[in-house]
């Protein structure tokens, strides 16, 4: 594991995969041959975190501001989603991982449904790692179903609008089900959030990689840890001593 302390592991990590289209583009490749090779590194990282002792990964694979993508990609996407819960469905029984999903998952086609929905009943009493992927999710979309349920239970008289809290709207957040993420990384050089994970990302740390996420490799992920052991979460209140580092001017 080399940098990386046993202790003091991020509970949930959260990934923003980005980059295929461009390591696909590099390569004169159409963008369908990026997302294959980025399938081979949900693979790896899954084990990866899996061998660290993780307890929960979370997977943007795509948001719902990318069904606006040419067909030809979307189309390419579900059907990789579909390989890689046929391929990896044994390796994540036998791991003792829960399978799970987020978004607005109405919108996935029938054959990711097919597999997807088995799977998730299937895994849904294991507790080794839950492994979330976020498919047609955006934070923005998930903070207005909160609301709007929490409006339902106001009409009906089910809540008074003076009890809603910052808990209530948490309770209501299937992303954070796992807890908060401790971690977030992107990959691909953009340091920027694309309406991921909006509520739980309140104290999150954050991580931005340059590498391509074809590229991706346990030992990025193993760096992403190491540079958040190294950090002093301070939630508000007052840090325990952390050396200040002046620079004389
Ligand atoms: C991430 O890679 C995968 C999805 C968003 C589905 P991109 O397809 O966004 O790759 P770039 O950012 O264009 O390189
Ligand atoms: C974020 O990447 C979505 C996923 C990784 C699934 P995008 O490529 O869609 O985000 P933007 O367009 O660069 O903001
Ligand atoms: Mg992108």
């Amino acid at each position: 594991m080399g940098l990386v302390e046993a202790r003091n592991l991020p509970s949930h990590v959260a990934i923003i995969m980005d980059g295929n289209g461009r390591w696909a583009q590099l390569r004169g490749l159409p963008r369908a041959a990026g997302h294959r090779e980025g399938s081979k590194a949900v693979r790896r990282i899954v084990r990866a975190a899996r061998r660290l002792g993780l307890k929960a990964l979370t997977l943007y694979a795509f948001s719902e501001q990318n069904w606006a993508r040419p067909e030809d990609e979307v189309d390419a996407l579900m059907g990789l989603l579909r390989d890689y819960l046929l391929s990896e469905r044994n390796e994540i029984l036998e791991n003792g991982i829960r399978l799970n999903a987020v978004g607005n998952l109405g919108r996935l086609p029938a054959l990711v449904r097919a597999v997807l929905d088995p799977l998730r009943r299937e895994t849904s009493d294991n507790s080794q790692m839950t492994l979330t992927l976020a498919l047609s999710y955006g934070g923005r979309e998930e903070i207005a179903d909160a609301a709007k349920e929490i409006a339902r239970r106001a009409v009906s008289g089910d809540i008074d609008p003076e009890d809603v809290t910052p808990e209530t709207m948490h309770s209501l957040m299937p992303s954070l089900k796992s807890g908060d993420p401790d971690l977030v990384i992107r990959t691909g050089g953009e340091r920027r959030i694309s309406n991921f994970l909006l509520y739980g990302l309140a104290y999150a740390e954050l991580h931005f990689a340059d590498v391509l996420w074809p590229d991706f490799s346990e030992a990025d992920l193993h760096e992403a840890i190491a540079s958040y052991q190294l950090r002093e979460r301070r939630f508000g209140l007052v840090g325990s001593g952390a050396t200040v580092t002046r620079i004389a001017i």
